[in-house]
């Protein structure tokens, strides 16, 4: 379930919420993203070099950078070195060094709120302008977002937490509603038996054979996209989306039922309609059926098992 939606989130260019107890391998997915992505276009390459070379982490005898960066900030990192900012000349943060790639925010119920919270205007933008008294700096920051987060503060297998459902709650409430919206993928990790470890290995595939199917799907999706700014169905804006690329109608009710009983915001809907696209473009489908708007929806509401 997990590995799918690892591949999901790579076709399409959607954010990820990975939820689960410690060693279930929401670290290892998330590090493993990059390897199923496609390379950088050259305009973005020049992008993530430019604001790689502006943020010193240009690698000598690495002109350019190719594959997609993958940021890690860790949960202590301040708002600043997140957004960018800082002292002296504004530098860009962890958002811009993402841009064209992953940031990773693993553990995210640790990180100070207001941190959290900052990432929500680039999701929407896809930059960041830092204002200052005699002038303004924007860094582009078009990332996708990848969050792992322990359902416990104790991050105990469920099978040891003896924490009160109080604080398992008020431990995920850190991750605020409108951030949680904009994550239009969300799955829960089980921790498996060594048993099903070994069985598993049966049916592994490796990166190469997924990326050969998010390739597939990408492909789709540019055609489809052809004339327009956007090559990814995450980025498509959700007017031209429910104007232009409309789903099947039996889909679209699924979804206004959802939204008439308060389960999905207006948001939300935008977000499984990207990601019911994305399920077509990786089944070959012409355009999403009720199925696939369905089950774009149990993704987003992390109810899809
Ligand atoms: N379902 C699985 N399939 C294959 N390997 C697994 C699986 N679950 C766990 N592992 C193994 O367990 C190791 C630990 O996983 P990982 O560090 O990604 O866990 P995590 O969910 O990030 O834990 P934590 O919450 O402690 O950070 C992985 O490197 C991997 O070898
Ligand atoms: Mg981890
Ligand atoms: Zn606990």
């Amino acid at each position: 379930m997990a590995r799918r939606a690892v591949e999901i989130a790579a076709a399409g260019g959607h954010n990820l919420m990975m939820l689960g107890p410690p060693g279930t391998g929401k670290s290892l997915l998330a590090e493993r993203l990059p390897t199923v992505l496609p390379t950088l276009s050259s305009t973005e390459a020049l992008e993530a070099t430019a604001i790689h070379s502006v943020a010193g982490l240009l690698p000598p005898g690495a002109p350019l950078v190719t594959v997609p960066p993958f940021a890690a900030p860790h949960h202590t990192s301040s708002r600043a070195s997140i957004i960018g900012g800082g002292h002296g000349n504004p530098q860009p943060g962890w958002v811009s060094k993402a841009h064209h790639g992953i940031l990773f925010v693993d553990e995210a119920p640790q990180f100070g709120r207001g941190v959290l919270d900052s990432l929500r205007e680039p999701l929407e933008r896809g930059e960041v302008v830092i204002a200052r008294s005699t002038s303004t700096v924007a860094f582009p920051a078009r990332f996708q977002l990848v969050m792992a987060a322990n359902p416990c503060p104790c991050a105990k297998p469920g099978s040891l937490c003896t924490c009160p459902s109080g604080e398992r709650r008020r431990y995920l409430s850190r991750l605020s509603g409108p951030l949680l919206d904009r994550i239009d993928l969300k799955v829960e990790l089980q921790p498996v038996a060594r048993a099903e470890l070994l069985a598993d290995r049966a049916f592994a595939e490796s990166s190469a054979t997924v990326a050969a199917r998010v390739a597939g799907a990408r492909e789709r999706a540019r055609e489809r996209l052809a004339g327009t700014p956007w090559r990814t169905n995450a980025v498509i804006p959700g007017a031209r989306l429910r104007r232009d690329f409309p789903v099947e109608p039996a889909g679209l009710r699924v979804l206004g039922r959802a939204m008439d009983a308060g389960q999905i915001s207006a948001r939300g809907v935008d977000r499984a309609l990207r990601v019911a696209w994305t399920l077509a473009d990786l089944a070959g489908r012409d355009r999403p059926t009720e199925e696939e708007t369905s089950y774009a929806f149990a993704l987003w509401a992390g109810r899809a098992w």
